[in-house]
């Protein structure tokens, strides 16, 4: 007997009969059940969700009234497209030539957690449910997120931190805008290469962006920089990790040139090979700003993210924000308050950290042979050197079979690196294994 993939849920306000049926309108109409598929009876039905025969009789009686089904109680059921349009399937190659529809394998796009929607939907409801402030709240943010925040740094990144020293920013980007308003002035030193937001996030406030190379450190000179941006941790994009030696030299020159280092601790949380590198904060909390975010973890939507800064940085942009308010809306840092209250954010770390450990030594075996390795495979992406023309071919490649890949030549600012970024937080399970036969195929033809 035909099964379909149909889940009901029994925290969803809506009657179990609509969500069946939303389902099956949803499968119909993206094509991944076809015109004339034969459908399971009620019993079966009812036997697989775990649910009343009477509720599997409800949803397959609304869609056949609908037009939706063919056939009649106890002689088969088909499924009937006839004149609704349906939608092509939802391949990644029926996607491609329109670039946001590829399916994302960059740094960025985390994979999610099927239990999330649940998740999301109680913690929405518990934030309905309450009375939002009436006045702008407290400028470093909501208390109950902050307190939440700094036990987790605390227990999570070795940083001695108090509630009242975090700041909840609106994602990595709304702390860095901040941060450079408040800095004295000078320039900005970020990684080459390196993350493409804090350099614009730096020039749009006016700030002069200075090359720091990554790998020289050690050498780098901080003469007349503010602040000097970091990925200690998880360089990105190369996934180097900063050694011991090369963190000691880069705190002493800070130091020497009243330069604030500024830690982007973005994808700390998923390390397959040791446990998390500590945060270089957690070394000299007094000349490091330190940079979390929920983008990674949770989603990039929310824009929600946290820092924790030196005293009398901290004390600048607590002062802008008590005239500004800006950090991300009550009902966000409510939810996400809520989530952590809970240990979601743990569970969903803890879920996520094992697709992704899977996957990367599925990247590492697959592409090993035919490129080399940038650095180590942390969060959810790994970095490859390859010659420019190789590179390009193989984004192509990917391109064309439905799949986004980003160069690393894009991240270079001076630096002069050719190679690939291969996400492997974005794809499902198919979309991933094939991906990868592509890639393999491009560049062995390469
Ligand atoms: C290096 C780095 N830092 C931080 C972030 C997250 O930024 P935000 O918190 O503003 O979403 C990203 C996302 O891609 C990143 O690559």
């Amino acid at each position: 007997m035909p099964t379909l993939p149909l889940q009901v849920d029994r925290d969803d306000p809506r009657p179990l009969p609509t969500q069946i049926a939303a389902q099956v309108r949803e499968l119909a109409l993206s094509g991944r059940v076809a015109d004339g598929a034969r459908l399971p009876s009620t019993r079966a039905l009812a036997a697989d969700l775990g649910v009343s025969r009477g509720v599997a009789e409800q949803a397959w009686d609304q869609l056949r009234a609908e037009g939706w089904l063919e056939g009649r109680r106890g002689s088969g059921t088909w499924l009937r497209v006839g004149g609704f349009a349906q939608r092509a399937v939802e391949s990644p190659a029926t996607r491609r030539g329109v670039d946001e529809e590829l399916v994302m394998m960059d740094a960025g796009t985390p994979w999610r957690d099927p239990r999330q929607s649940a998740l999301w939907r109680r913690a929405w409801r518990e934030v309905s449910t309450a009375d939002p402030p009436r006045a702008y709240e407290e400028p470093g943010g909501i208390e109950e997120l902050r307190v939440a925040l700094a036990e987790r740094l605390r227990r999570t990144r070795g940083l001695a931190v108090e509630p009242d020293q975090v700041l909840v920013t609106s994602g990595t980007v709304g702390g860095l805008r901040q941060l450079f308003a408040a800095l004295s002035p000078g320039e900005i030193a970020i990684e080459d290469p390196g993350f493409r937001a804090a350099v614009v996030t730096a020039e749009l406030a006016g700030r002069v962006v200075r090359s720091l190379p990554v790998g020289e450190g050690a050498e780098s000179d901080l003469a007349g920089c503010a602040g000097a941006y970091v990925t200690p941790s998880h360089q990105h994009p190369t996934g180097r990790v900063l050694p011991a030696d090369e963190r000691l030299a880069l705190l002493r020159r800070a130091e020497g040139s009243g330069c604030v280092v500024i830690e982007d601790d973005y994808d700390s949380e998923f390390r397959y090979d040791v446990a998390p590198v500590p945060a270089l904060a957690s070394m000299a909390p007094g000349r490091v700003a330190y940079l979390g975010t929920a983008s990674k973890t949770v989603l990039p939507s929310l824009r929600l993210g946290w820092m924790v800064l030196p005293e009398s940085l901290h004390g600048a942009v607590l002062a802008h924000r008590a005239v500004t308010f800006d950090m991300p809306p009550w009902p966000v840092q409510k939810a996400f308050a809520t989530l952590l209250r809970d240990g979601h954010v743990d569970a969903v770390i803890r879920s996520a950290r094992k697709v992704y450990a899977a996957r990367a030594e599925k990247v590492v075996a697959a592409l090993s042979p035919h490129a080399e390795l940038a650095g180590p495979v942390a969060g959810m992406y790994s970095t490859w050197l390859l010659e420019p023309d190789r590179a390009l071919r193989a984004r192509e490649a990917m391109a064309a079979a439905g799949f986004r890949i980003n160069l690393l030549a894009d991240y270079c600012r001076n630096a002069d690196l050719s190679g690939l970024l291969v996400g492997f937080g974005g794809p499902t399970d198919a979309e991933f294994e094939l991906a990868l036969e592509v890639l393999v195929s491009a560049l062995s033809r390469s």
